[in-house]
């Protein structure tokens, strides 16, 4: 068979088919901007529902997926009715009723950068893939490494999709100090992370991944809200050796997802280093309040951390997803993956660092632009106040909650995390009811955490629309709904 053009064409074929139509992209472009603009707008006024979840059977129905995805032939034309509906059945994280789980409210600098990877694609993890993107993403991951406060020579990281993937990749790189050969054999004995019950799924996800199993995370012993209690830990890493495992690396939560309380990082630091434990400090969520001077005593003690992970897309406003893993020392992630491919690493000029020798992912997205975006834009101080307005604004909460009666509320908060619940609807069934019935009136968006062992009632801080009126609103909606769920029984 012949590929000549006159071949290709009798197919329905032309050499030039996928190659960008610039006038088509105009259109698309302007009607796409104008859709995300009106829905930013209605967003952040509140005038729009801030969730809505119908199921997918009829959201496929409406958005007519089966038959775009037949037949194809959406042009930009289609694409403003199809986007109208799409945007409109999604959760609005710039409404100031969005306070639910710990994702940005994405900022416009990021937002751009989101664009721009979409139409260039590089796909950095080798240098040659994308220069600019690559220095870009080592000048934020220098940036970040000073705000821990570890400037200089030894320290490195990389950025990865997320905070679950950066907890992976922090503990691989403690396995790699701890079993320099399991990247070969295996884990040659039973080895333990210690971390409290409050950490992030991904940490027993990661146990397992890395062939330690599930069961290896040994609970810390905490106080009643969740926080490590430090002077308990040389006892729980005595009787483990006392056992003959090999202590693999100690967690702290900087913030805990339930609550947004931080572990006592200064004092875990230093009885890791005393005893030449590695410390891992899970920052995904309350790193950004490194930003904050009157913030950033809550971290005090992280620069004694061997790995810290924080995530760009919570507290740094970009896109889902886009987390630092960062090493004290950058040999520790280098010797993690110990892999050769001859058909990727060869001993020819480079050019600059591959990426790839330090993460998961083979392709690597352009993480780096979206976060560098909003540095440039906002510059770190600006940043800086967002964190500290949110953080600002659920203390407000709280004090809104304690002034009233009618509310209970488990803990001062820290974070942006505020968790509380009504009197009338007791119990943790008619707390999850109370939820349900917010979220069908569409102007809030809650999230639960367990605190204690009961259920309450979580509001994550994150859309800088959140004001003094939302957070009254918010209190008669929640009073309303706990009347009427417990009018049902
Ligand atoms: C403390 C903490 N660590 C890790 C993660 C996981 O991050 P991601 O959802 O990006 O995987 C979260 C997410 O909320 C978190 O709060």
């Amino acid at each position: 068979m012949t590929h000549r053009p006159e071949d290709l064409a009798r197919t329905g074929v032309t050499a030039a088919d996928g190659v960008w139509e610039l006038s088509e992209w105009d259109r698309a472009i302007d009607v796409t901007v104008r859709r995300l603009r009106a829905y930013v707008d209605d967003s952040q006024r509140g005038t729009a529902r801030v969730i809505s979840r119908q199921p997918p059977e009829e959201l496929a129905r409406r958005l007519s997926l089966a038959t775009w995805i037949r037949e194809g032939g959406m042009d930009a034309r289609s694409l403003d009715g199809f986007l109208a509906t799409y945007l409109d059945e999604g959760t609005r994280l710039h409404h100031p009723g969005y306070l639910a789980h710990q994702c940005a409210s994405p900022d416009l600098p990021a937002a751009l950068g989101d664009l721009i990877h979409g139409v260039t694609n590089n796909a950095m993890s080798l240098y040659e893939m994308g220069a600019a993107a690559a220095t870009v993403e080592l000048a934020v991951i220098d940036w970040m490494l000073d705000k821990v406060g570890w400037a200089g020579r030894s320290a490195g990281g990389v950025l990865v999709n997320g905070g679950s993937l950066a907890n992976v990749t922090a503990l691989l790189a403690a396995r790699a100090r701890a079993f320099p050969e399991a990247w070969n054999t295996g884990v040659p004995r039973r080895a333990v992370i210690l971390a409290p019950a409050a950490c992030h799924l991904s940490i027993q996800r990661a146990s397992a991944i890395l062939g330690l199993g599930r069961d290896a995370v040994v609970v810390l012993p905490c106080d009643p809200l969740g926080r490590v209690v430090v002077s308990a830990i040389p006892e729980v890493v005595e009787s483990q050796e006392r056992q003959g495992h090999t202590v693999m690396a100690v967690v702290a939560n900087a913030c805990a997802p339930a609550t947004g309380l931080y572990d006592e990082l200064l004092g875990m630091g230093r009885l890791c280093n005393q005893r030449g434990l590695w410390f891992h400090v899970d920052a995904a969520h309350g790193g950004s309040a490194l930003l904050v001077p009157t913030l950033k005593r809550l971290l005090t003690g992280i620069d004694l951390a061997d790995s810290v992970i924080w995530d760009a897309h919570k507290m740094l406003r970009t896109s889902t997803l886009a987390a630092a893993v960062l090493l004290k020392n950058k040999t520790d992630l280098d010797r993690a993956f110990r892999q050769e491919a001859d058909y990727l690493f060869f001993d020819d000029d480079r050019g600059g660092p591959d990426l790839m020798t330090r993460t998961v992912e083979g392709a690597k997205a352009q993480l780096g632009l979206k976060l560098f975006l909003n540095l440039a834009w906002r510059g770190e101080a600006g940043l800086g106040r967002y964190v500290a307005g949110r953080y600002a604004t659920a203390h407000r909460l709280w004090e809104l909650l304690r002034a009233r009666t009618d509310f209970e509320t488990p803990f001062e908060p820290q974070s942006n995390v505020v968790c509380f619940r009504h009197r009338d609807a007791q119990g943790d069934p008619r707390q999850v009811a109370l939820r349900d019935r917010l979220i069908a009136g569409g102007r809030f968006h809650l999230a639960s955490s367990m605190v204690g062992g009961t259920r309450w009632l979580r509001a994550t801080v994150m859309a800088p629309a959140t004001d003094e009126q939302t957070l009254h609103a918010l209190l008669d909606a929640v009073k309303l709904a706990a009347g009427q769920v417990r009018d049902e029984g």
